[in-house]
């Protein structure tokens, strides 16, 4: 139970009628990259965003560091530790780097946000010389590092990703896969949405695969990746989810 750092109990969330997520359960223990995978539709967002306190389930429970955070407003939720980098980045094209560098940190003493503001720049060079730029002139990978950066500096324990590759060139897909690796050994806890099943395969510790609002598949991630029927049945073939 003690090194369980994530539970997700039976957990239900609806649009109006529609039932987005179904009974959905998993567990992330601390220092795991845990990939969540799975078709368009499937309930993956859904999943992150009543775990980040951003949707309110209708039926279950999120227990984050052994506290029932169920219901709690997404601004509780980053205070107890659990950051989103959420889908298509949300960056604020009207703030510079630094400006929204430094909205993810609201929750830390004005001493802490500029030591963390010198570590991202560590961690993220490209951003170092923008500083002073609006965000929405980044190009697609420099604004996926500054979400990223964003959500560290709130200096969680753990991560939720949504599709973090998503629209990504090669070569910044691999900046992604890498930094994910980096997190990781910086002791960080990962539980990451990703189309390109095959590559968070390869990275992650474990699996779970969603369709229609369901976990239908889950295992050791290095077992899944080589299951040719869950990329024929689930996964549309080809090791990336359509
Ligand atoms: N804001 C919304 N209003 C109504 N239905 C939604 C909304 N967001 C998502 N859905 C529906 O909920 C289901 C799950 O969507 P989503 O969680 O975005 O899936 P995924 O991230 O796996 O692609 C889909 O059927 C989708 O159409
Ligand atoms: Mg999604």
């Amino acid at each position: 139970m003690v090194d369980e750092i994530l539970n997700v109990e039976n957990l239900n969330t609806r649009y109006g009628s529609i039932r987005a997520i179904r009974r959905v359960g998993l567990t992330v223990k601390a220092g795991e990259i845990v990939c969540l995978i799975g078709p368009n539709g499937a309930g993956k967002t859904t999943l992150l965003a009543t775990v980040a306190g951003l949707l309110n389930p209708v039926l279950g429970r999120v227990v984050f560091n052994a506290k029932d955070i169920t219901g709690w407003s997404p601004d509780r939720v980053l205070r107890s530790g659990l950051s989103l980098v959420p889908e298509h980045r949300r960056i604020f094209g009207n703030f510079t780097v630094r400006e929204n560098l430094l909205v993810g940190g609201v929750t830390q003493s004005p001493e802490h946000r500029e030591n963390l503001l010198d570590e991202m720049l560590t961690l993220f060079p490209v951003l170092k010389e923008k500083l002073s730029t609006p965000a929405g002139y980044l190009s697609g990978g420099e604004a996926q590092q500054l979400a990223i950066g964003r959500a560290l500096m709130s200096n969680p324990n753990m991560l939720l990703m949504d599709e973090p590759s998503l629209g990504l060139a090669p070569v910044l897909v691999d900046v992604v896969f890498d930094l994910i690796l980096k997190l990781r050994d910086t002791g960080r806890t990962l539980l990451v949405v990703e189309q390109n099943a095959q590559r968070i395969l390869d990275v992650a510790d474990r699996a779970y695969v969603m369709r229609s609002g369901k976990i239908v598949v889950e295992g050791a991630a290095s077992e899944l990746a080589g299951r040719e029927d869950l990329f024929d049945t689930y996964l549309g073939g080809s090791g990336v989810a359509a």
